[in-house]
């Protein structure tokens, strides 16, 4: 199976979470994103125990596989994450980004992660200081900073989350990704991308809107503004 690799840092990359899609047609709808180059696809994983809410789980993401050649950044909101991660990275996933909040050994799954072929999300969720992914931010591929309550789309994004970016920055340097999920749109983007963040979910931004197209051309305007 070819795998696929998360896009170097130095770009900045829209991520539509299939959060927002119509679940009925999600081949389709994944196929209309790439169509407009977007490159990866993020994936809301959510058990009902660690968020009050439940989605899918590897067996869905196993059949739109099948259909699509997109990078799958599969975000964990689930409970035990080290337990399910094998059946995810079978099913076609090629990062898992897993909360901090629920892993008391994160340089053993990190680990485990990259021997298994797949990158390595860090997530924090809006009410996790910084100082709690410190040690490992260095480790992950990617740090996926919170700016909402996790659970649910279309939520407000929280200003003092995404102001933990600019210190995680720091921490990490250029080469690591930084991505940002909760209420990104046209207006926040050009918030998140001057603080540092190059990595952008976007759920009902994108898959809220009838035209797809429209609506990745208005959040790609913002950042293209700044120069990036
Ligand atoms: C929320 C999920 C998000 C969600 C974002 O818990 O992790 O990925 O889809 O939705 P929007 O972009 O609508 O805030
Ligand atoms: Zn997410």
């Amino acid at each position: 199976m070819e795998t696929k690799k998360l896009p170097k840092a130095g770009t900045i990359e829209i991520a539509p979470s299939i959060l927002s899609a119509d679940f009925a047609k999600l081949a389709d709808e994944i196929d209309q994103v790439a169509r407009e180059g977007i490159k990866m696809v993020h994936l809301d994983v959510m058990d009902g125990h660690f968020v009050p809410n439940i989605t899918i789980g590897p067996v869905v993401i196993a059949k739109i596989r099948k259909y699509s050649n997109l990078f799958f950044d599969s975000h964990l909101m689930i409970s035990e994450p080290e337990k399910y991660a094998d059946a995810f990275i079978k099913a076609g996933v090629n990062n898992i980004t897993f909360h901090i909040e629920v892993v008391p050994n994160p340089t053993d799954f990190i680990k485990k992660l990259h021997d298994c072929g797949v990158s390595a999300g860090l997530c924090l969720n809006p009410e996790t200081p910084v100082s709690k992914i410190e040690k490992y931010a260095s480790l992950a591929d990617m740090i996926l900073v919170m700016t909402v309550h996790p659970g649910f789309g279309g939520q407000s994004f929280i200003q003092e989350a995404a102001d933990k970016i600019k210190p995680i920055r720091q921490i990490v340097g250029p080469n690591i990704r930084i991505e940002v999920d909760g209420g990104i749109d046209a207006k926040t983007t050009p918030i998140v991308t001057a603080l540092g963040a190059d990595t952008l979910v976007a759920g009902n931004a994108i898959f809220g809107q009838s035209d797809r197209a429209k609506a990745i051309d208005a959040i790609r305007k913002t950042y293209a503004k700044q120069g990036r």
